[in-house]
This record gives C-alpha cells, sequence and structure tokens, in this order.
C-alpha cells in the first residue's frame, strides 16, 4: 500500500517542488525528520545533490536518524522545533508523515507565515512542503467537526493495546491557504494533494470509525492476488459527518465512480471467472481513480500542500 499507493503521491509532489528549485546541491530541512524517512522519499525522485537537514525535538528519533544515516556526507540531523525561529533558509522545507498537525493551529499559521516571509526575502525560489492530517478523512468522520483531537498512534509496532495518544490538528485546503494568503508572498504555485483517501491506515485499525471496513487489509488482498476476496465488500459508502457541501459532493461522486468500477469488475469476473491477475488490475485501477479524482480539499488520510515562493 505504501509503494503504490501512498510514496508515489509523495514522489509526485517532491518532483513537482524540485523542479522550481535552484540550489546546487539542493539545501533541504525536513520538518519533523523522525529516523529520515523523508530524505528516502527525496533520494527516489532525484539525482541533485543534496544538502540535508532533519529537525526534530525529540532527542531519541535525532539519535536513532543520526545512527541510521552516519558517515553520510552532506545530511546531518538537529535537535530542533520548527516553532522557532532557525534562522534557516533552505531551498525546500520537507515534511513527510504530518509532522505539521502536532503543531496546534495558531502556530502553524504563524510558523508557516514566518517561513514563507523568510523565504520571500530569498533571491531565489523555495519550496515548502507541508504535510498534515486531512480534516474529513473516511477514517474520522466523527471528528469531523474538531480542528484538533487525541489521536491515537495505535499503528505502532508494539503499542498493544496501550497506544500512544497524542493531540494531532486535522487540515483542510483552507486552513493551510489562510496562512498562505496571510504570508502575502509572491507564488509560483500553490497545490493541494490528498494522500490515502480509501485506504487511511486507520481504515485497519477502525479506532476512530467503528464497523468502518478494512479497506487497507482488502485493497492488499487485491494487489496480492487473493482470488477468495467478495469484491462486494470494497463497496465504498460516502461517509457521513460535518462537513461543507464540496466536501460532501466529492464523497458522493466518488463512491459512485469507485462503486461503478467494482460493478465492472464483479460483472466481468462472472463472465470469465477470477484470477489473480485481473484482481491485481483491479487494484491498480482503483489506485489510479483515486489519483486522479483527489480534490486536495483534505478528504484523505493525509494533506499536503506544496507551495512556492518565487521573489
Ligand atoms: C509521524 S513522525 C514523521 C517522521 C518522518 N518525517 C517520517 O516520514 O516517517 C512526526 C515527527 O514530527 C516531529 N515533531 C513534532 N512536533 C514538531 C515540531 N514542533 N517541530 C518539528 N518536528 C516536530 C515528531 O517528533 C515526529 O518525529
Amino acid at each position: 500500500m505504501k509503494r503504490f499507493w501512498e510514496e508515489p503521491v509523495n514522489h509526485r509532489i517532491l518532483a513537482r517542488a524540485l523542479a522550481f528549485v535552484e540550489g546546487d546541491p539542493v539545501r533541504v530541512v525536513d520538518v519533523g525528520s523522525g529516523t529520515g524517512d523523508g530524505l528516502a522519499l527525496l533520494e527516489a525522485v532525484t539525482d541533485r545533490p543534496l544538502d540535508y537537514t532533519g529537525i526534530d525535538p525529540d532527542p531519541e528519533m535525532v539519535a536513532t536518524a543520526g545512527a541510521t544515516h552516519e558517515g553520510r556526507a552532506g545530511v546531518r540531523f538537529r535537535q530542533a522545533d520548527v516553532r522557532d525561529d532557525l534562522a534557516l533558509a533552505p531551498d525546500l522545507w520537507l515534511s513527510a508523515g504530518a509532522p505539521w498537525s502536532h503543531l496546534d493551529h495558531d502556530e502553524s499559521r504563524t510558523t508557516l507565515v514566518r517561513l514563507l516571509r523568510d523565504a520571500a526575502r530569498r533571491d531565489r525560489p523555495t519550496a515548502v512542503v507541508v504535510d498534515t492530517l486531512g480534516r474529513w478523512s473516511p477514517e474520522w468522520p466523527a471528528h469531523w467537526a474538531d480542528e484538533r483531537w487525541d489521536y491515537r498512534m495505535s499503528f505502532f509496532q508494539g503499542a498493544g493495546d496501550d497506544p500512544v495518544a497524542a493531540p494531532m490538528s486535522t487540515h483542510t485546503r483552507w486552513s493551510i491557504d489562510a496562512a498562505v494568503l496571510e504570508a502575502d508572498v509572491p507564488l509560483a504555485a500553490l497545490e493541494f494533494h490528498d494522500r490515502a483517501i480509501t485506504v487511511g491506515r486507520h481504515t485497519s485499525t477502525a479506532a476512530f470509525h467503528p464497523g468502518l471496513p478494512d479497506y487497507r487489509g482488502l485493497v492488499n488482498a487485491l494487489y496480492d492476488g487473493d482470488v477468495e476476496l467478495d469484491l462486494t465488500e470494497l463497496a465504498l459508502r460516502p461517509p457521513s459527518g460535518t462537513a461543507p457541501a464540496e466536501v460532501e459532493a466529492f464523497f458522493a461522486a466518488f463512491a459512485a465512480l469507485w462503486n461503478a468500477r467494482l460493478d465492472r469488475a464483479i460483472e466481468q469476473e462472472a463472465a470469465l471467472g477470477r484470477s489473480p491477475s485481473r484482481r491485481r488490475v483491479l487494484a491498480a485501477d482503483l489506485c489510479a481513480l483515486e489519483h486522479g479524482a483527489a480534490p486536495g480539499l483534505g478528504v484523505g488520510h493525509s494533506l499536503i500542500a506544496l507551495i512556492v515562493v518565487a521573489p
């Protein structure tokens, strides 16, 4: 799921971001770098020389990342908090894995405004990738009315019955756009991308939406060519919660398209029989459908903004 469905979204955004920046090497600051997965995402899409600094306030993360990437030239990790004025002026502010959602809405707005205004003082373009949790993910319709809530990170390995709880902010196109408007800087690009609309990891845990089908597990089974799977289990019901009309309209239209693809696959199987290869093709087809339909509103597990400030 990560490889076929989720990471291609990051790769596309990072390739877009790199197309705007000029540094040689490209100077990168990875916000909330954790153990440095953002660097791998970046290296998957470019051969350009990079000067990479990962920042994270968690000393254990910084130590682990430093040990993992020890000896690599042009790669370093620093204990630092993006909310502080760090006097960094990279070509690319990277983020992955929704670190911006750790900040409350006031903090993310003031921090982003500061980064964008600092970027506008450079004589070269700066790309800023802001990775957050989506407000209107089908994984948590009961929280659609809340901007910040206790997010149990039950996907952590070994968390067992006692998941780590942390308050997290969810975002929409408009919550990020408000900061961009406030910064009032010259822009070369402003794009919003939803990542994992149908298959967010909490469709597997159902932690925030009891009874939600395990779409992630079901699609994984399709990718494995599992012919035992009953395709009707993949039918999408538009989630219902408190959301603007635009979001409701998206889910209604998207569910109709998704279910039509499924119906066609079910008809084909009735005529031709089940085959692992056709099941894998269906998985890829549903993935392409979601990638093509994603409106960048905040309707997926993650909402990722690409903001390019150009002098
Ligand atoms: C889910 S992890 C993502 C790690 C990594 N980027 C990845 O893709 O796997 C989110 C990270 O954001 C970091 N973080 C939380 N608050 C932060 C802040 N104020 N400034 C920078 N990083 C922060 C956390 O310590 C954590 O390592």
